[in-house]
């Protein structure tokens, strides 16, 4: 494998990430390319990210336009980007109003205030194996025990129920109930897909306890699993949805999306941010979300992302460490009967790059973009690394 062992960042960062052996030199479209000069087919999209590809035209040049013009003002000017990403947000969704944030934690962080204010109740529920952030408030709403070791007390409040389990959430949602707050696919979890039954009972079930549904878009948004937001596919209409993620192409921000109805509770200085839908994140995120929006690729994520599922289901059927193929869209999880972490690095000597979700799962999230031949080449490396 050719490796770049020269660069050792683990003297000088704290070590939260167990960074690979691959030192990013560029991208380009569904290609990174290492300080050697070895190139990988990029099956995860910087885990769940670039979903237009590295470098878009129309969003670099959308990018330095705006950086000729001046990158922060702060949020007590009005921003040009802002009213034109709001638009593409609320006139493809269910909700009415944004606020722009840095990331998604910042996103769900700014959500569950949003829920606790309008409500004036503090009980959040979420799904076990849920991941939302590593802010407090996010982390606290994250469904895993492993994430809240070691930094507790947690932010109190939040109660935990199986995913896809109507009758649990039955059980635990009551007239203290500020929201429920879900994954339509639970990413970081093992890429779980909701039942549409699931989801609408979500629904019904958060409406008559007089409860909010925010629905965490965030990696499952912006035309990764063959809609624009993934709870369109179950014909939900949530009252909150945070996006983030792939709103820039790469360039940090995020949104949370709200029904008109919440407005008061976000009154003049009741939440705030200096870099939140800053100019340069706004000239990303629109021209990303005009491009998705125009070129229709929801819907080639959703054609694409099927002939993919198939693809591997008919590949990966007699591989005998493989459980299941499922998904939605672009979004892909390969469930094995062993840690997924050996396989992680033999693809990388191969020079494919895909993710892991939970400790069994190869998360694959491609950038939308990528070419069939190159999804090809990556499937058939991936059968040949499973069936040793
Ligand atoms: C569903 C979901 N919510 C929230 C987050 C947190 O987003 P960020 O890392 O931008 O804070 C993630 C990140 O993986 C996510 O997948």
């Amino acid at each position: 494998m050719n490796t770049t062992n020269s660069i050792k960042t683990d003297e000088l960062l704290f070590p939260t990430y167990k960074k690979w052996n691959i030192a990013f030199e560029q991208a380009s479209g569904s290609t990174i390319t290492d300080q050697t000069g070895k190139t990988y087919i990029d099956m995860m999209a910087g885990i769940g990210v670039v979903n237009l590809g590295h470098g878009h035209p129309a969003v670099l040049e959308a990018v330095e336009k705006q950086l000729q013009k001046g990158w922060h003002a702060s949020n007590f000017f009005h921003y040009e980007g802002q009213e034109q990403t709001a638009k593409q947000l609320t006139s493809h969704s269910c909700a009415d109003l944004v606020f722009f944030a840095n990331s998604g934690a910042e996103a769900n962080e700014a959500a569950i205030k949003l829920a606790r204010k309008h409500t004036g109740k503090k009980k959040i529920i979420s799904f076990l194996q849920s991941f939302h952030g590593r802010t407090f408030g996010t982390m606290a709403a994250t469904g895993q025990e492993s994430i809240h070791q070691g930094f507790g007390p947690m932010l109190e409040g939040f109660e935990y129920v199986p995913y896809n389990d109507v009758k649990a959430l039955e059980n635990a949602i009551d007239d203290e109930t500020a929201a429920v707050m879900l994954e339509p696919v639970q990413g970081e979890g093992g890429v779980i897909p909701a039942d549409d039954s699931f989801l609408q009972a979500a629904e019904t079930l958060a409406e008559n306890a007089g409860a909010l549904l925010i629905c965490d878009e965030i990696q499952t948004g912006l035309g990764r699993t063959g809609a624009f937001f993934a709870h369109q596919l179950s014909g939900i209409e949530p009252d909150i949805i945070t996006t983030a993620k792939a709103l820039g192409n790469g360039f940090p921000t995020g949104a949370v999306i709200g029904k008109a109805h919440l407005k008061d509770a976000f009154g003049p200085g009741s939440h705030g941010t200096t870099f939140g839908g800053n100019p340069l994140a706004m000239a990303a995120a629109s021209a990303t979300l005009d491009t998705l929006i125009n070129e229709n690729w929801s819907q080639k994520a959703k054609d694409k992302g099927e002939a993919l599922l198939k693809e591997l289901q008919e590949r990966l059927a007699s591989a005998e460490v493989v459980k299941e193929v499922r998904g939605k869209g672009m979004m892909v999880g390969i469930e094995l009967n062993e840690p997924a972490a050996n396989t992680i690095g033999k693809l990388q000597e191969k020079g494919v790059l895909v993710l892991a979700a939970g400790p069994n799962v190869l998360r694959l999230l491609p950038p939308l973009t990528i070419d069939w031949e190159m999804l090809k080449e990556a499937t058939a490396l991936i059968e040949e690394t499973l069936k040793r």
